[in-house]
């Protein structure tokens, strides 16, 4: 396969995140199809809240310059988003903000949502699985971003008790629906490597 590159991150830096188990189990299924993962923690990225005044006095924040360039260097992105009353956390919607404002010259808006393919996937303790959380998410990468998000999702319902000790799935279906998103957004990557 060609150099196939996956970024894959949590919209949660909580120890012990569901989510962050969620993109770990995503991670390890790339590389076993052969492209190759990179599992970044955004507990690296700090950012402060958006404000246009801190924007006007100091411009985007170096963490946010840092991600737009990882994500620049990869083909594709999955992001695992927690649900907060029906909505993504606010340190994913913060973080990607910050790094929607960045485009160098003769980059289009939103520069690292562009030239390359998304997928979304949630886990929760709930047994919705996160799904509400991630049509909010897609709406915001689709409309205000401008990025290309395939429509097959990973949810995880009833996270607490989803994830075995091997870095996989306890439940059979689950797995399978993790596994067919893994494969359409390399495959969707690899258009792009
Ligand atoms: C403010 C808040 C709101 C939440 N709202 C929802 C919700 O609407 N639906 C849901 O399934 N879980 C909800 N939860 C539970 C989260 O899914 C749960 O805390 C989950 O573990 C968070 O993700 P993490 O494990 O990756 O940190 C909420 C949690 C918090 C703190």
């Amino acid at each position: 396969m060609k150099d196939v590159r996956i970024l894959v991150f949590s919209g949660s830096t909580r120890s012990g995140s569901f989510n962050t188990k969620l993109a770990e189990v995503v991670a390890r299924r790339v590389n076993a199809a052969g492209a190759q993962a990179t599992h970044l923690s955004l507990a690296d990225y700090p950012m402060p809240i958006y404000n246009g005044d801190l924007e006007a006095e100091a411009g985007v924040p170096e963490p946010a310059k840092k991600l737009k360039d990882v994500m620049q260097d990869h083909h594709g992105i999955f992001i695992a988003s927690p649900e907060y009353n029906t909505s993504v956390s606010p340190l994913l919607k913060n973080t990607l903000d910050w790094v929607s404002r960045l485009s160098a010259d003769g980059e289009p808006p939103a520069a690292a949502f562009k030239n390359r393919v998304f997928a979304l996937g949630a886990a929760s303790p709930g047994a919705l699985g996160g799904i509400r959380g991630l049509m909010g998410l897609r709406t915001i990468m689709e409309i205000g971003y401008g990025a290309l998000v395939i429509p097959d999702m990973a949810t995880v319902p009833g996270a607490a008790s989803a994830f075995d000790d091997q870095g996989g799935m306890t439940n059979e279906r689950t797995a399978g629906l993790l596994d067919a998103m893994v494969q359409r957004l390399i495959a969707e990557a690899a258009l792009r490597a």
